[in-house]
């Protein structure tokens, strides 16, 4: 928990302003241009929805890190590990999740915005500017949900808890598939098609951020994807946790946030899909062009 709670309502604060100014550019801007590849997207939008966080951050908090997607390093020392020294404080902003849906007027998007210290996210805030739904968590604090829509009578937020499924037949499970999926031999497509048939339903919203939080939210019974970033899972990987949900890294190990890859779910279902993934994984390694077949579709040996 920080000890300066005025932290967390910096931090929504900031979401906000950040969330205003990418409704502003949602309806009137169509520059798009391109970065790591010809699908990886980005607009004035993400960059100035992250000037506008930055620049609070070094106003209010001056020795404070950042770390931030359009920029990278804003402030502090380089490092591979996205989770500072002990005694330091470093903010992961993602100004807008979901450019390829922005990019396409698709209003499904989100500003990620984590504190982070030398265990990990310690503050995190997803904040939908479309529905006007802020998530966020404090370590150690619960999970929550802010809305004009969602308070509780008193006006508090609402507290949040990922559901109580067990059986993938009962689960809407989330997934995505990154910018590098072309030339990747993890593609997501082997996890993919070995989840789809045993699920209730599935789902490719384009925010990784969000689908953290519709986790946290009970929304969505799981989540997983390889090739992440720092700042699309900051936040709401703490969402989920403390939303009492599990995390780990797609073949089990434990995840932290210097690993892209992960899969997010409730408690009970978590093993259940981890299993299925890690399988899918394995039997692709394996057999990397695709299971072996014989003549006139008879099943293989054992
Ligand atoms: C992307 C989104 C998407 C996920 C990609 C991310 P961006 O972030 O979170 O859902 O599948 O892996 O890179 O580029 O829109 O900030
Ligand atoms: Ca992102
Ligand atoms: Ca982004």
């Amino acid at each position: 928990m920080p000890e300066d709670p005025g932290l967390l309502e910096f931090a929504l604060s900031a979401a906000r302003a950040a969330g205003a100014v990418l409704l502003e550019h949602f309806e009137t801007e169509l520059a798009v241009a391109t970065k790591s590849t010809d699908i990886d997207l980005v607009t004035p939008a993400d960059r100035a929805a992250e000037l506008a966080i930055s620049s609070r951050i070094m106003a209010a908090y001056p020795d404070h890190w950042i770390l931030a997607e359009e920029s990278g390093r804003i402030t502090g020392e380089a490092s591979s590990d996205p989770r500072p020294p002990p005694g330091v404080l470093q903010w992961v902003v993602d100004p807008l999740d979901g450019t390829t849906n922005f990019a396409h007027r698709f209003p499904h998007f989100s500003v990620s915005i984590a504190l982070v210290d030398h265990e990990g996210p310690l503050l995190g805030v997803v904040h939908d500017p479309t529905r006007d739904e802020t998530f966020f968590a404090l370590r150690g604090r619960g999970a929550f949900l802010d809305s004009p829509r969602n308070r509780l009578r008193d006006g508090r937020p609402q507290p949040l808890q990922t559901t109580s499924t067990r059986a993938l037949r009962l689960a809407l499970v989330a997934t995505g598939f990154a910018y590098t999926r072309a030339t990747s031999p993890t593609n997501n497509l082997p996890e993919f098609n070995r989840v789809v048939p045993q699920v209730r339903c599935i789902r490719r919203a384009g925010s990784a951020a969000l689908d953290l939080a519709y986790v946290a939210a009970g929304r969505l019974d799981a989540y997983w994807e390889y090739h992440l970033q720092p700042w699309d899972i900051a936040a709401g990987a703490l969402l989920v946790h403390e939303a009492g949900g599990t995390l780990t890294r797609i073949d089990g190990q434990p995840w932290d946030l210097r690993h892209g890859d992960l899969v997010a779910a409730g408690a009970q279902l978590h093993p259940v899909l981890q299993a299925e993934l890690a399988s899918a994984r394995a039997v692709h390694l394996t057999h990397p062009h695709g299971q072996p077949t014989c003549p006139e579709g008879h099943a293989p040996r054992p």
